[in-house]
């Protein structure tokens, strides 16, 4: 891949103006980032656009815009035979449905190795940043965001692959520490009880979504929650305290039926930003990109690039507001699942949150509902103002047999006349209005044949 993304930054090198074209998720914004400091310090004109997709519509707006070089990241693999006419670059991790066509591509997938976890959209951005100067290296740090962001970790507990040497980068040049911790969200800023009670990777079942019960649990464990008045954080418990809580997690999810693979993730690496403020959201890497994903996802992508670029002030304090009203979406959003109820056909499952869950959320969403339910991919339809939104979430177990959600959302998307894609594990699409029953008929046509 270095070869690719020295070639890439040759030719961003030279030229005088770039149009940058980033997604609007944690990766998009940390990928968009990069991409936009590495162009700064080596002089060059830019402006950044973050897209929920990239559609005709927006390739249109492209073209009649005309720039002089487009730099694509985090996007732009699933439409290579939409961008004639486009002088472009991609950094993308999705796979790429017509490798023939790839020319100025830097994309895992061409060299054999998996989008889903090897390498994040902020990670290939910053390949080439490091290509372009050997001091954008602190840029690693964004990378590793960027990576959480999308779950790479999530799989092993930890960053593997290309993921690995960004991170030895990142420490290396300061700017990240790994330690083995609980991979919960807040670790640095949440009351140990609300550190469980939006506990969603994996979720606990019994505590996630449960004040109540939460508090319970610490107090049968004889765990102050307060030191005085004030609320104890996770990084304000001994050890001693900590192992009691994570031994009896691990203890309840295997006595569930969740599985060890499950009870593995509860303990892993977390990854520390150390040039920034501890006990803030910014310190924690998990921390950070669901800060960012709380702005992207509320058409608020701008303040996430801000904070990125370190104008934090203003910033911080807006995302902050936004992540709060974030994290009780999500809630929110399962719960209404939850009551609405997982629809089941032979081989896939499905549910239609229709003006209920926002469009952009609704795969994180299905995401989290995936070691819950049922082991048959999970299907998840919102409304969405460009017709209806798909998100497909599947236990790693199927990808094993054979499962790839990427070609599934992309063929039955197109079967249907809307566009999809994605990786194995995760993918979507977006399709016209009313077209959801022969969407699904050729979704599961699909699924059938790939693990039958
Ligand atoms: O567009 P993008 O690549 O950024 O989105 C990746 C999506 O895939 C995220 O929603 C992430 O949660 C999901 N994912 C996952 N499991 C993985 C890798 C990614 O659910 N192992
Ligand atoms: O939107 P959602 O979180 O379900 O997306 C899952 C993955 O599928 C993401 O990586 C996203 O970029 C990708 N996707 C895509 N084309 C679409 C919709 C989603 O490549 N039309
Ligand atoms: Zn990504």
């Amino acid at each position: 891949m270095l070869n690719t993304a020295k070639s890439i930054a040759e030719t961003l090198k030279k030229h005088k103006k770039v149009k940058i074209v980033s997604h609007i998720d944690a990766d998009g914004i940390t990928a968009g980032s990069i991409a936009s400091m590495c162009l700064k310090r080596e002089g060059i004109e830019h402006s950044v656009d973050f897209v929920k997709q990239l559609d005709e519509n927006v390739i249109e707006k492209l073209r009649n815009e005309n720039p002089e070089l487009v730099w694509f990241t985090d996007l732009g693999s699933g439409m290579i035979d939409k961008l004639e006419g486009l002088n472009a670059v991609i950094t993308d991790h999705h796979k790429i449905q017509d490798m023939q066509k790839a020319n100025n591509h830097l994309n895992p997938h061409l060299f054999g190795k998996n989008g889903a976890v090897d390498i994040s959209g902020a990670g290939l951005t910053y390949l080439v940043a490091k290509n372009m100067n050997s001091k954008n290296i602190d840029l690693s740090a964004l990378a590793i965001i960027g990576a959480v962001g999308d779950m790479q970790d999530s799989e092993y507990g930890k960053l593997i692959g290309t993921n690995r040497k960004i991170l030895q980068d990142g420490e290396k040049s300061g700017v990240i520490d790994c330690n083995i911790d609980i991979r919960f969200f807040g670790r640095e800023t949440k009351p140990v009880f609300k550190l469980l009670q939006y506990a969603n990777d994996p979720i606990i079942p019994g505590l996630t979504g449960r004040e109540e019960n939460c508090i319970k649990f610490l107090q049968d464990l004889d765990i102050n929650m307060k030191d005085e008045e004030r609320w104890r954080k996770w990084i304000n418990l001994n050890k001693d305290e900590k192992r009691k809580i994570v031994s009896k997690i691990v203890f309840t999810l295997l006595s569930k039926g969740f599985g060890h693979k499950n009870a593995k993730r509860v303990l892993g690496e977390v990854y520390i930003l150390t040039k920034e403020k501890s006990g803030t959201e910014l310190h924690d890497a998990k921390e950070f990109a669901t800060l960012l994903n709380s702005c992207g996802r509320y058409n608020k992508t701008e303040i996430g690039y801000n904070v990125c670029l370190g104008n934090r002030d203003e910033y911080l304090q807006r995302a902050r507001t936004l992540l709060q009203g974030h994290r009780r979406t999500l809630v929110d959003a399962l719960q209404f699942v939850n009551n609405l109820g997982i629809t089941k056909r032979k081989y896939i499952q499905y549910f239609h949150a229709k003006d209920n869950i926002n469009e952009k959320i609704v795969g994180i969403v299905a995401g989290m509902l995936i070691p819950y339910a049922d082991k048959m991919p999970l299907i998840a339809f919102a409304n969405s103002e460009d017709g209806v939104k798909v998100s497909a979430r599947t236990d790693r177990s199927l990808v094993e047999k054979g499962l790839d959600l990427s070609v599934v959302m992309n063929l039955s998307a197109k079967k249907v006349g809307g566009i999809g894609g994605g990786h194995n594990v995760a993918a979507g699409a977006t399709i016209p209005k009313n077209t959801e029953e022969e969407f699904l008929e050729e979704t599961e046509r699909i699924v059938k044949e790939q693990i039958g």
